[in-house]
């Protein structure tokens, strides 16, 4: 059985959690960057994981533009992100419908890891994006329950990692 992680990461914390999977699995975690998307036909399990940028998986094309040649696979995609993992309107809402066609949903499996955002460590271009989003957000008179919760994510500032969060993939790998 071969299996293979892949990663997008731009500040770390996807790419810490992809090098924790592919330890308890006993396989390679690779970043994006240096694999094709025809090099994945020799895997059995394919494990995907991006940070969440604007409700969309970093670099997550790899897998949805190439699935009908991925889709005979075992097919795991992991998020990481600010937003709390059981704001499933979010996850099971948003992020799915930006980021997969339906039909995608019966062979590919989805996990959502709590993330990390260090302001001091962002780029410029993040740091005002972020600024800008919250200055949107607040200036609305009366805000949904959604952007609220966006206003308050604006101002996270931390590491929220919790490895265990990956055991819930292992067992799914491993069924
Ligand atoms: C510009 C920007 C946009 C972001 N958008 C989202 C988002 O839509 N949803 C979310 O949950 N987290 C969002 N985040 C938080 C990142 O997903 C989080 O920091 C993640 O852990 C980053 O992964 P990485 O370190 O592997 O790049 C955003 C962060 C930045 C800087």
């Amino acid at each position: 059985m071969q299996t293979i992680v892949i990663y997008k990461s731009k500040y770390g914390s996807t790419k810490a959690y992809a090098e924790k999977i592919a330890e308890a699995l006993g396989c390679q975690a690779v970043d994006a960057k240096s694999i094709k998307a025809k090099e994945l036909e020799s895997y059995d399990t394919i494990i995907y994981g991006g940070g969440l940028y604007a409700e969309i998986i970093g670099g997550v094309s790899l897998i949805t533009k190439n699935f009908d040649m991925l889709s005979g696979k075992k097919l795991a995609v992991f998020t990481t992100g600010l937003t709390p993992t059981d704001c499933r309107e979010y996850y099971d809402g948003m992020v799915v419908s930006k980021n997969f066609k339906p039909h995608m949903l019966e062979k590919v499996r989805i996990f959502n890891f709590p993330g990390k955002m260090i302001i001091n460590e962002l780029s410029a271009v993040h740091r005002a994006a972020i600024k800008t989003l919250k200055k949107i957000m607040s200036s609305k008179e009366n805000p949904t329950e959604m952007e609220a919760l966006l206003i308050k994510l604006c101002d996270a500032d931390g590491d929220f990692t919790d490895f265990d969060a990956i055991n819930e993939l292992i067992d799914y790998v491993a069924e």
